[in-house]
C-alpha cells in the first residue's frame, strides 16, 4: 500500500491518555521504499498524580480517569487551528440527516454502554466531535489494563461510527519499537533504514522482554520476565524505600547521588543478578525485589540498635538504590548482549519507561556500543519512551501500509495479554 494518510492515534493501556494525530506517507525510489512522518498533534495527560495517592495504578480508576480524559483532549486538537480541516458540516438538519444523526447516536450508546461517563461527555459534545481530516484511528489494544484498553478501543469505535472511517488495533509493545524511530527533536522525520536483524529490549512498568525484530512487522520474542517487569521491581522497590510512584526515576536519582559521591555501608552488599547465567534471555525480577525488602528488615533492626529508630538514613536509601539499580541493569545488559550477538545483530533498539534510566543508558553506551558489540542503539526521547500516542499512530501506519488491513469493528476487543 502506498500513499498519504492522516492518522488519529489514541493510547489508554495504562495511567495514559494519549491522542496524537499523525501525517504517513509510503512512497518508493527505485527498489527502496520510504517512510515520512509528521507529527501534527499530540497531547497526553498522565493520571500520575491521582495514582500516586495511592501508590500504584488501579485498573478501575485508570478507567475513570481516561472516560474523563479523552473527549477534552480530542478537543483541544480539533480546536488547533492548523490541524482542523476547516471542513466544518455545513449540511442543514434536514429530515435525512436528522434521522441518520439519531441512528449514528443510537450505535454510539451501544459502543459506549460500559463506558458511561465517556458517553455521557462524547454526546454533549456530539456536534463539536468534527473529523479533523482523519482517513485512519489507530488504537492501542493490548497488551495493558483491560479496563483501561478499553475505554480507548471503545472511544475509537465510537469515532469510526461518527465519522465513517476505518480503524487499525495496534500492538503497544510494537508501538515501543517504533518509538525509538522519532528523533530527538523534529516532528517531521524519515523512518531510518535498519540493518536488520535488530534486537529490541522493551523495559517498561508492565513488560521486559527481548524481541528479534527480523524486519519491520516481522518479530519474534526471545525473552521475557518470568515474574515482575523491571519497572515494576523499580517501582516496588522505591515503594519499600517509601519513595513516591512512580518509583523508577526517583531510584534512578538517589542511586546516581551515591555512585558519584562513592557511597559505601558495610551492611549493604551487592544485591543477586537475578537469571545472569540461565543461559536463555528470561529475566527473574521478583527474587530481587524480596532481596531488597529483606535487606529493608534487617537495617531497620539494627538501626532501632544502633539509634533507637527503625527508619532508613538517606545514605541507606541511595546505597539500596544503586545496589538495586546495578544489580537489575546488569542482567539487562548482559542478556542483551548476549541476544545480540548470538542472532549477529548489529542494532538494539530500545523501548518502555526504563529506557529513561540514566545508569542503563550509560551502561549500554559502556558495554555495547563501545565494545562495538552494536553499531548503533536506538533510544526513545523522552515523550516517546513513557506511554505515548505518537508511537501508536507510526505503528498504525506500519502496519497498514503492509496489507491495508484494519478492523472489524465488531469484532474489535481489547486484549489485555496480547503479545509480539
Ligand atoms: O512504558 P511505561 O510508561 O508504561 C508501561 O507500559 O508500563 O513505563 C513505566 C515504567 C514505570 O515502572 C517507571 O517507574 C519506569 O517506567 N521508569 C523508570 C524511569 N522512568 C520511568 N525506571 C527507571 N528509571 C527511570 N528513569
Ligand atoms: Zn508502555
Amino acid at each position: 500500500m502506498f500513499g498519504n494518510m492522516r492518522i488519529l492515534s489514541i493510547e489508554t493501556s495504562c495511567d495514559e491518555s494519549a491522542i496524537s494525530i499523525i501525517k504517513a506517507e509510503k512512497s518508493k525510489e527505485k527498489s527502496d521504499e520510504n517512510y515520512d512522518f509528521e507529527i501534527l498533534a499530540n497531547i497526553v495527560a498522565s493520571q500520575i498524580d491521582i495514582h500516586q495517592e495511592f501508590g500504584g495504578v488501579f485498573p478501575m480508576i485508570a478507567k475513570r480517569e481516561h472516560q474523563k480524559a479523552l473527549v477534552p483532549l480530542l478537543l483541544k486538537i480539533i480546536g488547533n487551528e492548523e490541524i482542523a480541516s476547516g471542513e466544518k458540516d455545513l449540511n442543514e438538519e434536514n429530515e435525512e440527516v436528522k434521522i441518520k444523526k439519531q441512528e449514528k447516536i443510537e450505535k454510539i450508546q451501544k459502543t459506549l454502554e460500559r463506558e458511561p461517563e465517556l458517553l455521557e461527555i462524547f454526546l454533549q459534545n456530539i456536534d463539536k466531535i468534527q473529523n479533523p481530516n482523519i482517513d485512519l484511528i489507530a488504537v492501542t489494544n493490548g497488551p495493558g489494563l483491560a479496563p483501561a484498553l478499553w475505554v480507548g478501543v471503545s472511544f475509537a469505535k465510537a469515532l469510526a461510527e461518527l465519522w465513517d472511517i476505518k480503524i487499525i488495533a495496534v500492538n503497544h509493545m510494537e508501538g515501543h519499537i517504533f518509538s525509538s524511530m522519532v528523533p530527538p527533536s523534529e516532528n517531521a522525520f524519515s523512518l531510518p533504514k535498519i540493518n536488520f536483524p535488530a534486537i529490541s529490549l522493551l523495559v517498561s512498568g508492565g513488560h521486559t522482554e527481548i524481541i528479534l525484530v527480523k524486519d519491520w512487522m516481522d518479530y519474534e520474542k526471545i525473552g521475557q520476565t518470568v515474574d515482575d517487569a523491571v519497572g515494576e521491581a523499580f517501582d516496588k522497590c522505591a515503594r519499600m524505600l517509601g519513595l513516591p510512584y512512580p518509583g523508577g526515576p526517583q531510584i534512578g536519582k538517589l542511586a546516581q547521588i551515591a555512585r558519584e559521591n562513592n557511597l559505601q555501608d558495610e551492611n549493604i552488599e551487592p544485591f543477586p543478578r537475578p537469571m545472569i547465567h540461565s543461559g536463555d534471555f528470561n529475566f527473574s525480577y521478583s527474587g530481587l525485589k524480596t532481596a531488597v525488602l529483606y535487606k529493608i528488615q534487617k537495617l531497620k533492626i539494627l538501626n532501632l540498635e544502633i539509634n533507637n529508630s527503625e527508619e532508613l538514613s538517606k545514605n541507606q536509601k541511595m546505597i539500596i538504590s544503586k545496589e538495586f539499580e546495578n544489580a537489575a541493569i546488569e542482567v539487562l545488559i548482559s542478556k542483551t548482549k548476549k541476544a545480540l550477538i548470538e542472532n549477529s545483530a548489529s542494532v538494539l533498539i530500545i523501548g518502555g519507561g526504563v529506557a529513561n534510566n540514566k545508569y542503563l543508558k550509560e551502561e549500554l553506551n559502556k558495554h555495547l556500543l563501545e565494545e562495538n558489540i552494536v553499531e548503533k542503539i536506538f533510544i526513545p526521547r523522552m515523550d516517546c519512551s513513557t506511554d505515548n500516542s505518537i508511537m501508536i499512530g507510526i505503528t498504525g501506519a506500519m502496519n497498514y501500509f503492509k496489507d491495508g488491513k484494519t478492523a472489524e469493528i465488531n469484532e474489535l476487543v481489547a486484549d489485555s495479554g496480547l503479545s509480539l
